[in-house]
């Protein structure tokens, strides 16, 4: 994918500020410091475009991120933030959960999984209504970068196991720093919107 253009559109906190132009949209769910936004900047090879929150936690907005004028990233808050409220975690259950339900341009959902650790609580639940809703998921494991090689195929396999993954989806080695898994997961992207 020769990127042209990026650009950050908006920080949506409500539904009618979520763009109308309907280009299909990538969204990213994972826990807080995954490096969700780290992927989006390897995708589009911009080291900062996408913001690395300094207070976790906090930011409880959809960030919109166009790429080409052909697809959307939607960089979701991170979960799994300890020093968040009860109110807080509610919030972000019910715009998460509406913005799946709803959402008629999502065209996939990456799962962004530290490769290095076993799926979290969290990470199984929101596999587990990205299966209800039906929607298209591919499944990255990021930070390959810090496990040996050797270890890869043991992770992606524990990582399956615990999510209970479905055979259907993709799942992606990444890693942020050294590029691993961008053109593979650019393929996935470019088949999942038709392009
Ligand atoms: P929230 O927005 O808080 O949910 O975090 P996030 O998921 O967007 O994580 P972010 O991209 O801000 O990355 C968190 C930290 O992990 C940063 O210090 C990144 O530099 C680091 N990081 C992200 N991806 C990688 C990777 O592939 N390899 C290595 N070594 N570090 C990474
Ligand atoms: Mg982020």
């Amino acid at each position: 994918m020769k990127i042209k253009d990026s650009q950050f559109i908006i920080s949506a906190v409500k539904p009618h500020q979520y763009p109308e132009d309907a280009l299909p949209e990538i969204a990213l769910a994972g826990r807080s410091n995954v490096g969700k936004s780290s992927l989006i900047n390897k995708m589009i090879m911009r080291k900062n475009l996408a913001r690395t929150s300094s207070q976790p936690g906090k930011t409880q907005q959809l960030n919109y991120y166009r790429v080409n004028d052909m697809v959307y990233f939607v960089d979701f808050p991170g979960y799994g933030y300890a020093k968040v409220s009860k109110t807080q975690r509610e919030q972000f259950g019910e715009m998460i959960e509406t913005y799946l339900r709803e959402r008629e341009p999502l065209k996939l959902q990456l799962l962004v999984i530290d490769v290095r650790h076993e799926p979290s609580k969290d990470d199984v639940l929101m596999y587990q209504w990205l299966k209800h809703y039906e929607i298209p998921t591919c499944i990255v494991a990021t930070k390959a970068d810090k496990i040996p090689r050797s270890k890869w195929d043991k992770h992606i396999k524990m990582i399956k196991t615990a999510l209970e993954a479905d055979p259907r989806d993709s799942v992606v080695l990444f890693s942020s720093e050294t590029g691993l898994g961008r053109d593979q997961l650019w393929d996935v992207i470019t088949d999942a919107i038709g392009y």
